[in-house]
């Protein structure tokens, strides 16, 4: 009897010991909102294990940048800086339309995971934030914004000369909502990106996410593909039809 009480509390006192060193990594499980988090829905559960295999090359290193597109309530931007970007020097950058409620459930849990400092928040369409933002400066780009076809293709060529060589781009959602109209879902995007670069990247993972990595670094001679380069006959003709 004695015997078993001892046992109960030992066993009780072991989980709250590991449940208090497991804090910052509970992120994604129910006790979160224990810790303080404001999470409404897990979008990260299902595809940590895949990140992981994909992303791993990035973790401790220094000066890691990773930039996520629809961060939502801040979940997987969490798992990012808790596990890949990982590094003091290393920062996650955020965007997001957010809603005043949504906004403010990320703010709550980007300070309670302690990333305040590394975390860089841009409000507004991906569209729009995307291009002001420095050329090769990322390491990892995960796209989960604006879900239509239209949105997904711009955030994925906006993305690309954000990329640096060697980094990776995440598509969410490849084949969700099958049976809706093609314009409306992100496949026919993804696909499209896959095809019109397919000399430049290699595909890492084809399932429910979409994983590429940028092989090509830009250079003079090469912006994406090989430039169009006019022959010389070319250009006189030009020079002198201008003329004419
Ligand atoms: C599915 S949620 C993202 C979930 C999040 N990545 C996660 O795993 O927890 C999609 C987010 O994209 C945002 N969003 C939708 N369209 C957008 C756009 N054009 N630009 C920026 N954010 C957008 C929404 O506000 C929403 O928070």
């Amino acid at each position: 009897m004695v015997n078993s009480w001892w046992r109960r509390s030992a066993r009780a006192l072991a989980i709250a010991l590991l449940l208090s060193f497991a804090a910052p990594a509970l992120a994604a499980d129910d006790a979160a909102d224990e810790v303080g988090y404001q999470f409404s829905t897990d979008w990260t559960g299902p595809h940590t294990a895949v990140w992981l295999r994909h992303l791993a090359r990035f973790m401790k290193k220094p000066d890691i940048h990773g930039l996520e597109i629809g961060c939502f309530e801040g979940r997987s931007s969490i798992w990012f800086m808790e596990r890949i970007a990982t590094h003091e020097s290393s920062t996650m950058s955020c965007i997001d339309v957010f809603t005043d409620a949504i906004e403010a459930r990320f703010d709550n849990n980007i300070e309670v995971a302690g990333f305040s400092d590394r975390m860089k928040k841009h409000k507004g369409y991906s569209q729009d934030v995307l291009r002001k933002l420095d050329y090769a400066s990322f390491d990892f780009i995960y796209i989960d914004g604006c879900h239509l076809a239209s949105c997904v293709l711009t955030d994925a060529v906006l993305a690309w000369d954000l990329l640096k060589p060697g980094g990776m781009i995440i598509f969410d959602d490849y084949v969700w909502a099958l049976e809706k109209a093609k314009t409306q879902r992100p496949k026919v995007a993804i696909d499209a990106f896959m095809t019109v670069y397919a000399n430049h990247i290699r595909v890492r993972e084809r399932g429910y996410q979409v994983i590429i990595e940028k092989l090509a670094p830009r250079s003079d001679r090469e912006l994406v593909g090989k430039p169009v380069v006019h022959s010389e006959e070319w250009e006189k003709d030009y020079e002198k039809k201008k003329k004419d």
